[in-house]
């Protein structure tokens, strides 16, 4: 027998699942998961998105369905972007804050459909409703340069907010990356007797290429980038920057987006939030791990769990996930 004097031995806390589940520091709950969905004006039937195997374009009645299946599996909430018809898109998005705008009009039925059982966030931001794509209004600089105007775009942020809350919204989410963003859609929100609204601020949300099926999920009339908007991934100090301003502009949530490649920024921005900080796993998160899945190259259910447990320890208190039914499921057993 070989004989080694060790002293500290680890392994003694990995022997079996009792031991490691003792010893577990971070755990999933299926109430950290939020799921996000997509509602279509003008289908008949709900379309899977290619890019994005076993998600789909909702109609509002399959909505209310998958949003049971959601509550069941013990999802407390869900994230809706609309999907207008292409005809219905203009310069400014204002089908964004139509009253009959089709996510004004899903908001409305699901938080009929629910009422505070299961909370209805609505995304707030114009690229889904403009013809050109960009977050905001576009307009010409100086020089005579395109640029997306952010004072401009603000007014149509506070108007779509509102109509959200007028729909039944819980949660607002501003997602376009404007300056001062927070705090505009806060005043309107107030000014309008919306006080109880909250908002759930994407903080720290980069100009990344994993956003790719989300574009085609929503029908994205975007040509170009969102350089001039979103972060650059080079940096991690401006995150901290925009995650203190959302907090002192009065965001109730703060979210760094994408999860599993900006661990790092979300770590740094959980350190300092004093209020719940959210992460998103996008599209392409999503679609990696179900492409490989489906090659028969990855388990699925395994890095699924993995990856929303590492997004959990890295800082995130709720994840955005297009895996959250099948997740929420799993951890029931
Ligand atoms: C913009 C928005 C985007 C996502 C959420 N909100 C796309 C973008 O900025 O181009 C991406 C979500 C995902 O990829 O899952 N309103």
């Amino acid at each position: 027998m070989s004989s080694y004097e060790i002293t500290r031995r680890p392994r003694r806390l990995r022997q079996h699942p009792a031991m490691r589940e003792l010893v577990a520091e971070t755990r999933l709950h299926p109430s950290d998961l939020i799921l996000p969905l997509f509602v279509a004006d003008g289908i008949d039937a709900a379309r899977e998105i290619a890019s994005m195997p076993g998600q789909y374009q909702h109609t509002i009645d399959s909505l209310k369905a998958i949003g049971h299946d959601a509550l069941e599996a013990g999802v407390r909430c869900v994230d809706l972007f609309g999907v207008p018809r292409p005809e219905d898109k203009d310069a400014t998005g204002s089908q964004a804050w139509a009253e009959e705008g089709i996510l004004n009009r899903a908001v409305r039925a699901m938080r009929e459909e629910f009422g505070n059982d299961l909370l209805i966030m609505a995304d707030t931001c114009l690229d889904e409703f403009t013809d050109h794509g960009h977050c905001g209004v576009v307009g010409t600089d100086h020089f005579g340069n395109e640029v997306v105007l952010n004072d401009e775009t603000l007014d149509c942020y506070t108007s779509m907010a509102v109509a959200q809350a007028e729909a039944g919204a819980h949660i607002v989410s501003p997602s376009g990356m404007m300056d001062g963003q927070i705090a505009a859609i806060r005043a309107a929100l107030d000014a309008a007797g919306w006080q109880d609204v909250a908002i759930m601020a994407y903080s720290a949300k980069y100009a990344s290429a994993f956003f790719g099926p989300f574009r085609d999920a929503v029908g994205s009339s975007l040509t170009g980038d969102r350089r001039t908007y979103q972060q650059d991934p080079a940096n991690a100090r401006e995150s901290l920057l925009e995650a203190q301003l959302d907090i002192e502009e009065g965001a109730d949530f703060v979210m760094v987006k994408p999860a599993l490649p900006y661990l790092d920024v979300l770590s740094q921005v959980a350190e300092l939030s004093p209020v719940p900080v959210a992460a998103y796993q996008v599209s392409g998160e999503y679609a990696m791990l179900k492409a490989a899945a489906n090659n028969g190259w990855l388990d699925l259910d395994a890095v699924m769990m993995e990856s929303l447990l590492s997004i959990k320890r890295a800082g995130a208190d709720q994840i955005f996930t297009y895996f959250a039914i099948d997740a929420a499921r799993a951890l029931h057993g």
